[in-house]
């Protein structure tokens, strides 16, 4: 039996990841250790392997077949708009995609002024301001702590990921428009979906069943 191989997103999303799948029995023991330096888990019993992998990385993995299964957050499947089937929201990891900014920016984005917008996500920005909003705007693409830019003068807005609220509210910033509500996907190799049938199938079966 060929491996059925799961491309997991690194950190928080993981953790959650393989507590819904031992729900199901899937399991990885090897996993478990936290000073193991192993990149890859093995399964032998289930004929799995599972990998941990930076979350923009995971679409990659699956696309090309490395991977037949990710789970990613619906963020970076938005953002890297890789070819691959998304088959269920895993419901964690629920956050949402905003334009967050000072609340004097609010009148910026009712009209049609250049302004500009920091974020991690400048496809996502880039699709929400050009294609729903035909609004035409400069993007500046950071790598983290979004919330920085507007309050040193970097931009007027920024597109980023809020969860509890907090942080944009510790910096005097707040949610102007929201984009779209995101969670943790489980995502399938279109290949894999056709060949893995039985098997994929039934753990898509499973983990509906105790979603
Ligand atoms: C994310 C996001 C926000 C924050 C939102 O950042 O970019 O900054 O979490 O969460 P909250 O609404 O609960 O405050 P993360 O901590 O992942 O780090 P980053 O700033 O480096 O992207």
């Amino acid at each position: 039996m060929r491996y059925l191989t799961v491309a997991l997103t690194k950190g928080r999303l993981a953790k959650k990841t393989l507590e819904l799948f031992e729900q199901v029995g899937v399991t990885c023991q090897e996993m478990q250790d936290p000073d193991s330096r192993k990149l890859i888990f093995v399964n032998e019993e289930l004929g799995m392997r599972f990998f941990l992998a930076k979350g923009p990385d995971v679409p990659t993995y699956v696309e090309y077949g490395a991977a037949d299964i990710g789970i990613v957050g619906k963020d970076t499947i938005l953002e890297e708009g890789r070819s691959m089937y998304e088959v269920l929201d895993l419901g964690f990891g629920k956050c949402r995609m905003c334009v967050c900014g000072p609340a004097s920016a609010k009148e910026l984005l009712k009209h049609q002024d250049l302004i500009r917008v920091a974020t991690k996500y400048p496809n996502i920005a880039k699709d929400y301001f050009y294609n729903k909003k035909h609004q035409t705007v400069e993007i500046i693409k950071l790598s983290g702590s979004i919330e920085l830019a507007p309050i040193v003068g970097l931009s007027e807005v920024i597109v980023d990921i809020v969860e509890t609220g907090s942080t944009l509210r510790e910096n005097g910033l707040e949610v102007l428009e929201e984009i779209v509500p995101l969670s943790a996907r489980m995502v399938v190799n279109q290949v894999s979906m056709k060949m893995e049938q039985e098997r994929i199938g039934n753990l898509i079966r499973d983990l509906r069943n105790v979603l």
